[in-house]
């Protein structure tokens, strides 16, 4: 019998195609042979998840200097999404390369286990479930190597995320 479960670590992360604000990508493809941090965050033009786009925008550097792809997420369309890019830029001082994927649908939230489930409070306006802060750190050969989960009302700390990729 086999047995539904979500993704743990030493599972390949699974593919998938999506629109972004740089484009439609394939996931794999995307990340050709190099490390990525997928990330989810809850809802575009919330303040702790522009302060955190602009704190990863800010650290580019670092995640090129560790042969990393950025790209985060939340259930958004991509017309908010680059309309929120704007926003970031401007209240951060950054400037946002890395993608967002725009997964209104919630097709990858879903394949990932990203949805929220335990606060009644995340949901967008017809009462669906948003993403929780979900960071997936996947390694060059596409086996996951880290899973964190935080609550949708708690902010993360990258410097913590730049730890563990070292
Ligand atoms: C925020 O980004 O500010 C936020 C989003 C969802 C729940 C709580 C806070």
């Amino acid at each position: 019998m086999t047995e539904k479960r979500g993704l743990r670590l030493g599972d390949v992360a699974p593919n998938f195609s999506a629109e972004t604000t740089a484009g439609k990508i394939d996931f794999h493809k995307f990340k050709e042979d190099k490390w990525a941090i997928l990330f989810s965050h809850p809802e575009d033009f919330t303040p702790v998840c522009t302060t955190e786009l602009g704190a990863v925008a800010k650290i580019s550097s670092e995640w090129e200097k560790r042969n990393t792809k950025v790209i985060g997420l939340s259930c958004n369309t991509l017309e908010s999404h680059e309309k929120w890019i704007s926003d970031i830029n401007e209240t951060q001082g950054c400037d946002v390369k890395f993608p967002i994927i725009a997964d209104a649908d919630r097709t990858v939230a879903t394949m990932y286990g990203m949805l929220d489930y335990q606060d009644a409070t995340n949901v967008d306006k017809k009462g669906m479930p948003l993403t929780v802060r979900s960071v997936f750190i996947i390694a060059p050969n596409n086996i996951i190597r880290l899973i964190i989960t935080y609550p949708a009302s708690c902010g993360r700390n990258f410097d913590e995320v730049l730890r563990v990729l070292d």
